[in-house]
């Protein structure tokens, strides 16, 4: 599928999609929440997609919400502007959260507002330490807005949470790295190697087992104690169903076969996966 916002490139099982608006700095209009929306589904079921990468085109990642199509030209559009407003918050939201495949993002410059939505729905993070964040609504006589608020209260510490949506002040790819907003910075120059590098290592990975790993994680967050538990001793047995016992048969059985030792090396270095990557179902978002 075509898409006039976004571009699309697939190689080795990592999917990178594009935000392709650099003229505007890839600030997200209607239209590319749209089509964010068409692209997430499409590659949920496309069996040469197992990791998925965002990324935006040129100087910038995302500089936001589009403040000109958006917030000021849907003004007088109710019906449109709660359209526009209600998948942009959905496919940073849920869809990434409970997204079947692991995502990261891979911020290349501004990262500004609602790009920070983008970032606390991926799994992963990796950044140029050149890349520029801030929370620039205050700026504007705004607030973190949509789904930003909620972004920031899942990812940040309260203080760097306040200090940056207050203050409005932009920071580097370094310092989003050490109050933990992104998992990794790099320098500008390497950053599409070191995040292919990890995305490939993860697209070697059991894809059944990191969906697990994903579902336990997002829904422990939002579960008692009881649940949580009972939830995870639930996906333990999906995943025997779904893998065809391989987590217990290949990945323990070769361990205690003197074969490789889990703690230092992945399955994926001895023996190729035996199990078919394609079928990871969608259970919701
Ligand atoms: N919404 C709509 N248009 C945007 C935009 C946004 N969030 N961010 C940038 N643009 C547009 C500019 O209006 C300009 O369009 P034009 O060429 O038609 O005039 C174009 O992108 C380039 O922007 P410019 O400011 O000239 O580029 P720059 O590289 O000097 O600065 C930014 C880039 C991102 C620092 C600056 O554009 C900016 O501060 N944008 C607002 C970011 C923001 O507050 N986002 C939060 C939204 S929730």
């Amino acid at each position: 599928m075509a898409y006039e916002t976004l571009l699309l490139d697939r190689q080795d099982g990592v999917t990178t999609v594009t935000l392709n608006r650099p003229n505007k700095r890839n600030a997200m209009n209607p239209k590319l929440h749209e089509e964010m929306t068409a692209a997430l589904e499409e590659l949920r079921y496309d069996h040469a997609t197992r990791v998925v990468v965002i990324t935006g085109a040129g100087t910038s990642f995302c500089a936001g919400m589009d403040l000109k199509e958006y917030f000021t030209e849907l003004k007088s559009k109710p019906d449109e502007f709660d359209r526009a407003g209600r998948l942009a918050v959905e496919w940073r939201g849920r869809t990434l959260r409970y997204y079947p495949k692991p995502t990261i993002a891979m911020i290349n410059g501004y990262c500004f507002g609602g790009a920070f939505s983008i970032v606390e729905g991926c799994d992963l993070a990796i950044a140029a330490e050149e890349a520029t964040f801030g929370l620039s609504e205050v700026n504007f006589k705004l607030f973190p807005g949509g789904s930003v608020s909620k972004s920031l209260a899942n990812l940040m510490r309260p203080r760097d949470a306040l200090w940056y949506g207050m203050l409005g002040r932009p920071f580097d790819g370094k310092k989003a790295a050490d109050i933990g907003f992104i998992n990794l910075a790099v320098p500008l120059a390497n950053l599409l190697e070191e995040t292919m590098n990890i995305a490939r290592e993860l697209a070697n990975k059991d894809p059944h087992a990191l969906r697990a790993t994903k579902d336990g994680f997002r829904h422990s967050l939002e579960m008692s104690w009881d649940a949580a538990i009972s939830y995870s001793f639930a996906k333990e047995a999906e995943l025997v169903l779904q893998q065809n016992d391989a987590w217990r048969t290949e990945g323990i059985g070769d361990f205690l076969k003197g074969k490789y030792k889990p703690g230092l090396e992945s399955h994926d270095q001895v023996q190729k996966p035996a199990t078919d990557p394609a079928p990871v179902s969608s259970e919701q978002g």
